[in-house]
């Protein structure tokens, strides 16, 4: 699969098989990680990968919804953080979090993007402290998101590109309103001296 099919076809997965992943595809989800770029190269994250079932379970309880998935997952990889080492902590935990999903979606399996940060268990315990104690993260770590990866029990559909927001696409500057009125009145202009000068050629001819 070339790159474009890849990122077309990746969705996220939240039902998965009971198979196994191999030790090389955890390697490789792994080294996934560690290659994606980081501000200044600071590389601020670790990765814990946890398969465990009993602990995939607890951190499927990790916050009050859109975690359970967690559970029937094969592997969860906890992405952490520390602030201290750079300015730019999240964004380079997000773009590691990105690369474990796309080489997921490479090595045929499925993932999903579980969010950690600023959440709370059911019993309104901080999200990230009760990761933090069940997997003896240190205090500097903050918890960014858990990837949940495991073979598909379902295949999903690939996204509908006539869906895509172009309108959120902007070229050269973000128009005001006054430049796409003015766009307009332009537009309409042109179709009315257009037809204008139609009549005039079918006059002459
Ligand atoms: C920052 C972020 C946080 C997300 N948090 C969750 C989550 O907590 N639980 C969940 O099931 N999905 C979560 N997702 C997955 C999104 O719901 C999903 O990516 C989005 O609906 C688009 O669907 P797709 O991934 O199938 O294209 C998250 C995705 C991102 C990027």
């Amino acid at each position: 699969m070339n790159f474009q099919d890849l990122i077309i076809k990746r969705h996220s997965t939240r039902r998965f098989t009971d198979e196994k992943l191999s030790q090389d595809e955890v390697v490789t989800l792994i080294q996934s990680a560690l290659l994606a770029p980081s501000g200044r190269h600071r590389r601020p994250w670790q990765f814990v990968a946890v398969e465990d079932k009993e602990k995939l379970q607890k951190l499927s309880l990790s916050k009050t919804s859109g975690a359970q998935l967690i559970a029937g997952a094969a592997l969860a990889i906890v992405v952490t953080t520390d602030p201290l080492i750079s300015d730019t902590w999240v964004e380079d935990a997000a773009i590691a979090a990105t690369y474990i999903q796309l080489q997921a979606e490479d090595l045929k399996l499925g993932s999903c993007w579980v969010h950690v940060r600023e959440r709370q268990t059911a019993d309104g315990i901080n999200s990230e402290d009760y990761i933090r104690k069940l997997l003896n993260i240190p205090l500097q770590q903050q918890v960014i998101c858990i990837i949940a990866i495991g073979h598909k029990a379902v295949e999903t559909a690939p996204a509908k590109l006539d869906e895509l927001e172009w309108e959120k696409v902007h070229i050269d500057h973000v128009k005001t309103p006054e430049d796409a009125a003015q766009e307009l009145i332009d537009a309409c202009q042109l179709e009315s001296m257009t037809a204008e000068r139609k009549k005039v050629v079918e006059q002459k001819s």
